[in-house]
């Protein structure tokens, strides 16, 4: 990690300059504004202090042209104690933080850590969002595990045939994007889908929802209708949920399936058509068939091609990817400006088990998307089922601690998690009691 130090005074910058090297940053100085963009030119800068006021180029125009030129750069304005409305101007203008001066290095040590992090993020969000622009360039739907991969290779085989095709999966799997991506590759693509909810209505209802009806079939019935059947034509008929629909229901299906002709309800004439029929279920079709629920000629015939929709659980490499897509939809929406998602809230979601599946990720990202303060989720963000889920807090440490270094950090980390219970700290540390309360004090950890 790569630090510029800009100040015109020259102990200020030794100081500071001295403080991180030995944190173990790579620092590199400028006396003002144009020796610090001569440096950005040339070298890999990760961060950039700077003072305000120096000869030749101001800390102000230096941080207009870093924002301009690097804007991934964040920039920590250093300040005189009497200018912080100065520097709150700098931030309004978009420094990412200001320390004043007497410099406190721990502070400012603090400030910089926070700082890189935010960029680490930023950097990787960009990854993620390059990822999945170029994925859904060459695929027809969100996924890279080999799950699907899988089925988006058979739904492209499949959308070209005829065949009837019962999509499976649980709730909020994906079933109906399954639907959409066959139709959308269909030859029937410029043909109506017509989606039809099978559980939203009782049987009467639903039957004339299919089939349609004649004026006066029923009381209400004022007008004759047509039914979903016949609006699909030449296209595809969706049925959602078809385990939820009656036995009388299912047999006048099944006619539409063998003699692709049924009445309207009421009606005498006999309409044919030309409808390819996807259905749909989160039931296990086969068990309801056994048990006598569900028509087994029936099944067979919805059932040609099976596709199956695993839940996310059994294919968490995907998940980062729809965490990109939900934040983007999810932020213009919203019209939020959200740069990213922490590290630690992306392996939350990635380790949650989502019984909900695609359906409770999209609605998480959508409500921490609303709730968060920055641009950046944070793990505070999101619901607490999934933040309970959390991996054990881990520890960084930079490559160049001393082992001492690395002592203090692990103990340090350890009483705070355990809100400064020693026996705890002690027991997980696996030292005795006598022997952490020594290195407590060794360490100036009181
Ligand atoms: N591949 C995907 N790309 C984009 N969004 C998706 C994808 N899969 C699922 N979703 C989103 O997740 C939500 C649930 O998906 P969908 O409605 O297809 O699930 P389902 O399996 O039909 O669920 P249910 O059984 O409850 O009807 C929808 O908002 C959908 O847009
Ligand atoms: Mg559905």
């Amino acid at each position: 990690m790569k630090i510029l130090v800009v100040d015109d005074e020259k102990n200020i910058r030794i100081g500071i300059a001295d403080a991180f090297s030995i944190e173990g940053f790579d620092v590199v100085q400028a006396e003002d504004g144009q020796e610090a963009l001569d440096i950005l030119a040339v070298e890999d800068i990760d961060i950039v202090l700077s003072d305000l006021k120096m000869p030749r180029m101001s800390g102000d125009r230096l941080l207009k042209r870093v924002l301009q030129d690097y804007p991934l750069i964040p920039v920590i304005i250093l300040t005189g104690f009497g200018s912080v409305e100065v520097a709150v101007e700098s931030m309004q203008r978009g420094a990412y933080d200001f320390a004043t001066k007497p410099i406190n290095l721990e502070r400012l040590s603090l400030i910089v850590k926070r700082a890189l992090q935010f960029r680490k993020t930023i950097r990787e969000n960009q990854q993620l969002v390059n990822e999945l622009n170029q994925h859904k360039k060459d695929r027809i739907m969100i996924g890279k595990s080999a799950a699907m991969q899988h089925l988006m290779i058979s739904i492209q085989q499949i959308a070209l045939t005829r065949a009837s095709v019962l999509v499976t999966g649980e709730s909020g799997v994906g079933k109906e994007e399954v639907v959409n991506a066959l139709h959308a590759h269909s030859d029937r693509k410029n043909k109506p889908l017509v989606k039809v909810h099978c559980a939203a209505l009782n049987e009467s209802l639903l039957e004339s929802e299919l089939f349609g009806h004649e004026k006066g079939a029923f009381t209400g019935a004022i007008q004759r209708k047509r039914g979903r059947f016949e609006l699909a034509d030449g296209g595809i008929i969706f049925l959602d949920e078809i385990g939820e629909i009656s036995q009388s229901t299912q047999v006048k299906i099944l006619r539409v399936l063998q003699e692709k002709s049924f009445e309207r309800v009421g009606g005498e004439e006999t309409l044919v058509v030309d409808v390819r029929i996807v259905s749909a279920t989160n039931r296990d079709l086969y068990k309801e068939v056994q048990e006598g629920r569900f028509r087994e000629d029936l099944f067979y015939r919805l059932n040609v091609v099976h596709v199956h929709v695993p839940p996310l659980r059994e294919r968490k490499e995907d998940t980062s990817l729809f965490i990109a897509h939900f934040l983007s939809v999810a932020a213009k929406e919203n019209s939020k400006q959200v740069e990213g998602i922490t590290r630690k809230a992306r392996t939350a979601l990635e380790e949650y088990q989502w019984p909900g599946n695609i359906r409770e990720l999209r609605n998480c990202i959508e409500s921490a998307v609303v709730l968060c303060q920055g641009n950046i989720i944070e793990i505070e963000d999101l619901p607490a089922s999934v933040r309970n889920n959390e991996k054990e807090s881990s520890i960084e440490l930079r490559i160049g601690s001393t082992l001492a270094e690395a002592e203090r950090e692990m103990i340090k980390m350890t009483l705070m998690t355990y809100d400064g219970n020693k026996s705890k700290t002690a027991e997980i540390l696996g030292i005795g009691r006598k022997t952490l309360h020594n290195k407590i004090i060794s360490h100036h950890l009181e």
